[in-house]
């Protein structure tokens, strides 16, 4: 019997840790599976994924920077993925059509929730970005019913578009980086700034003692984000491992109806 096929799409993809992610899963959930990574040219993705499910593949995490157009390209999505309006992984039905879903917020929230023993009911969190990351994680964010979650951005005006956007969803508003209202229970940084060694230009009055600060990126060492934080204050800063390894556990359990224990496959990853 030959083993069901899974992967992961992107461009680039080499450093994808998702097929090593995946495999930890299947081995400790003893699933016949297989996953890789799979580099997509920038202008084949949708006859990509059309071969790959005609060859019998069995369902694709997406990754950079095809999350948008997998979104527009598949005609049913789940509501976090309309939301998100992109999807970071697709499912094969029984009947035979392809599901998108979108499984990176609930992987965020539930890092941590479970695993930083943090909470998120009754706080009052900072935004930082308001590009696809950010977008992504908003719903989940405001389904755990904080005091309220305030978008600041850069370019200001992407901040009250996004806040105006999920206004039906919970106590969400835009403030500028420069009139921010401290101190936030938490600060999540969603930009890409760190990726340039660089750190969004926020005012250090907006950590508090008891402030935990939240990378969604991650690097080797303590991110650019999470150093400034600390360095000013937080009480603590976790980076986006976590939430690596949960999305992936998310996505992992829709496609076997299983779900992984996360906590050694993040202390592997760490190294
Ligand atoms: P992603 O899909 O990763 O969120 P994106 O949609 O390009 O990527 O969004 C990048 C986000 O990082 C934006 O919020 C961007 O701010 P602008 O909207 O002003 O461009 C933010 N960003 C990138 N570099 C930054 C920097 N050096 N300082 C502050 N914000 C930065």
């Amino acid at each position: 019997m030959s083993f069901d096929r899974y992967g992961v799409m992107g461009n680039p993809i080499k450093h994808s840790k998702s097929p090593q992610i995946h495999k930890a899963f299947a081995d400790q959930t003893d699933q016949e599976m297989t996953y890789t990574s799979l580099l997509v040219p920038l202008d084949g993705f949708a006859s990509a994924v059309s071969d790959f499910f005609n060859e019998g593949g069995k369902g694709l995490n997406i990754t950079v920077p095809f999350k948008q157009e997998a979104f527009a390209f598949l005609p049913e999505c789940t509501e976090r993925a309309q939301q998100a309006k992109a999807v970071n992984t697709i499912i094969l039905r029984e009947n035979g059509t392809l599901l998108g879903d979108n499984t990176d917020g609930i992987g965020m929230v539930r890092d941590i929730l479970n695993n930083h023993d943090g909470r998120l009911a009754g706080k009052k969190i900072l935004l930082v970005g308001a590009g696809g990351a950010v977008r992504g994680v908003l719903g989940p964010l405001l389904a755990e019913n904080p005091a309220q979650v305030v978008i600041t951005n850069r370019t200001f005006s992407k901040a009250l578009d996004l806040a105006e956007e999920f206004q039906h969803l919970g106590r969400v508003e835009a403030q500028p980086m420069n009139r921010l209202e401290g101190p936030f229970n938490w600060i999540i940084n969603g930009t890409s700034a760190s990726l340039g060694g660089e750190v969004p230009n926020l005012p250090e009055e907006i950590i508090g003692e008891h402030t935990w600060a939240y990378d969604m990126m991650y690097c080797k060492n303590v991110t650019p984000f999470n150093a400034w934080a600390l360095d000013f204050g937080a009480e603590k800063a976790f980076d986006g491992v976590g939430m690596l390894v949960e999305q992936a556990a998310e996505s992992f359990r829709k496609w076997r109806g299983v779900m992984p224990t996360t906590t050694s496959v993040i202390s592997e990853l760490r190294g």
